[in-house]
């Protein structure tokens, strides 16, 4: 769904000192109709990488490609909705107002303007304010209009900065629903985050950077089976007795068989798995 070729980005910090590189010579490549986190640290890179993506930036290298699409052409501004980390909307325009703009400007009818108004602001909880003007708003409610304009012209991939940083729990827990809603009707997802257990909860896949370079791209289950020692907890009852140990994988069967022998029976039987919090920390190392 999302091809970057080679991007590089310096920027000059001042007159005097050398270029700082943001962004060094990332390629990756997304497959189409995922979820997919976008991991780093803060200075990472992440937002010049997304306004690299959707061509509010120029890389000194390299190209990008959106749904087959070369990022030279503007029919692919249609195909994205994007929701940025710090965004700024017209004070004095409504909720209302505010999407239907929004909509115009992607040349969406003024019925389905209404129709996904409707749909994706009473899922986001937000219908409530939208007669209000947006000066008044706050963070939270501001965040929630944004994603409600990510999605007006029915985008086939949102790119999403860091939308659950400054959300309450239930925001949270009603952001990573819509993003599932939304998936499930083949739209892809790309979302920068801190928040490691909100990736692993909602994400198929993740692309890591660090300091300006990818250090894991693909799916999260093989990150994780991929740096997991190779360690089982098992639980069994013997005697009346319930034991739980630890047992490395070349010892699993002949340690299963003679707790089976001695008339034993096996309770549970676990790989241990590593979180990803802990893998990405090891990761940045
Ligand atoms: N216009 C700019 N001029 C100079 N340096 C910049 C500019 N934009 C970004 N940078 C630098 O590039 C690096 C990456 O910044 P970026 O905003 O992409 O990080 P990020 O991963 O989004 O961080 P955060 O998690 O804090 O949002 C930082 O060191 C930043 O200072
Ligand atoms: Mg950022």
């Amino acid at each position: 769904m999302l091809t970057c070729k080679d991007i590089s980005k310096s920027f000059k910090k001042d007159f005097w000192s050398k270029n700082f590189v943001a962004i060094r010579d990332v390629s990756f490549s997304l497959e189409p109709g995922r979820i997919v986190g976008f991991l780093g640290a803060n200075g990472a890179g992440k937002t010049t990488l997304i306004k690299i993506i959707l061509g509010f930036i120029k890389p000194d290298t390299g190209s990008v490609e959106v749904l087959g699409i070369d990022w030279n052409d503007e029919s692919i501004r249609k195909l994205i909705g994007y929701m940025p980390e710090r965004p700024f909307y017209y004070q004095n325009l409504t909720g209302y107002e505010f999407l239907d703009y929004c909509g115009k400007l992607q040349g969406v009818s003024e019925e389905k303007i209404k129709e996904n108004t409707k749909k994706w602001a009473s899922k986001l909880e937000i219908e409530f304010a939208l007669d209000r003007k947006i000066k008044g708003y706050s963070k939270g409610m501001l965040q929630r209009l944004g994603f409600v304009s990510a999605l007006i012209h029915e985008p086939r991939l949102i790119i999403l900065d860091e939308p659950l940083s400054g959300l309450d729990p239930i925001g949270r827990k009603e952001f990573k629903e819509v993003i599932r809603d939304v998936n499930a009707h083949g739209v892809g997802v790309f979302f920068s985050s801190h928040i490691v257990s909100d990736v692993q909860e909602v994400c198929d896949d993740v692309v890591v950077l660090e300091n300006g370079e990818i250090i894991y791209n693909g799916s999260i289950q093989d990150l994780i089976e991929k740096n997991t020692d190779s360690i089982y907890n098992l639980t069994y009852r013997l005697e009346g007795q319930i034991h739980n140990i630890e047992i490395e994988t070349n010892s699993k069967e002949s340690r299963l068989k003679s707790i089976l022998e001695k008339g034993g029976e096996v309770i549970k039987l676990e790989k241990n798995l590593s979180s990803l919090e802990e893998i990405v920390y090891r990761l940045n190392k």
